[in-house]
């Protein structure tokens, strides 16, 4: 059975960069064989959090939240593709998350970072971390970092030169811990129902 993989990306901006990255994701995890879809905050659109979705009544969450439930309940595994904001994280990503919370236990995330200078987002990467884990998600070790994103991925996301090459070769070894983990996670959840 093929992985499952949600990819999280949530710039709002007009001229957003890291969309070349999350492209990527979900086209170099397809032709692994998984069942990747990029989840891109800005056209999920949910509002700025009021209620989260467990605080609606049963069936009144709005269309998309509900949707969105359902795909993250179904999914083996996340990719969290992440740039920085003043050595934070992207507001539209962090509210897109913060409406869920039990929906994300029992599998496993990992975090694809980035920015426009060689930093790579990597003060970002570092807080999303403690934040999939308090969110319920176990995030595998392995990590992916991308900088300067305009030098490693062209305008149709495809690799370019040195850079483009260190990216592949991350990529494959990073998708290959979050294959071991969402296969070790689902199995599990298979055999035995999660603790609460
Ligand atoms: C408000 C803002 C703050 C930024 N802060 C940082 C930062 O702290 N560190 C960094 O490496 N790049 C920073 N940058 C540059 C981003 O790495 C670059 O603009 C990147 O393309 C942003 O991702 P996006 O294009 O997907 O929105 C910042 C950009 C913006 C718009």
């Amino acid at each position: 059975m093929s992985d499952r993989i949600l990819v999280f990306y949530g710039s709002y901006r007009a001229d957003r960069m890291g969309i070349r990255l999350a492209d990527y994701c979900v086209r170099t995890l397809n032709a692994r064989g998984a069942q990747a879809e990029l989840i891109d905050a800005k056209a999920v659109d949910l509002p700025m959090l009021d209620r989260m979705y467990k605080e609606y009544p049963k069936g009144q969450a709005p269309a998309a939240m509900e949707a969105l439930a359902d795909k993250i309940r179904q999914a083996d595994g996340f990719i969290f593709v992440t740039g920085e904001y003043n050595w934070g994280v992207q507001p539209g990503l962090k509210n897109l998350t913060d409406h869920y919370l039990e929906e994300w236990f029992w599998r496993p995330a990992g975090i694809v970072s980035y920015s426009a200078g060689r930093l790579s987002g990597a003060h970002a990467s570092v807080a999303w971390h403690g934040t999939l884990s308090e969110m319920g998600m176990v995030v595998i070790s392995s990590t992916v970092t991308v900088g300067p994103i305009g030098k490693t991925l062209d305008a149709q996301g495809a690799p370019i030169d040195e850079a483009g090459k260190s990216l592949e070769k991350s990529f494959a070894r990073f998708a290959d811990d979050l294959a071991w983990w969402s296969e070790a996670a689902r199995a599990q959840r298979e055999r035995k129902a999660p603790p609460y």
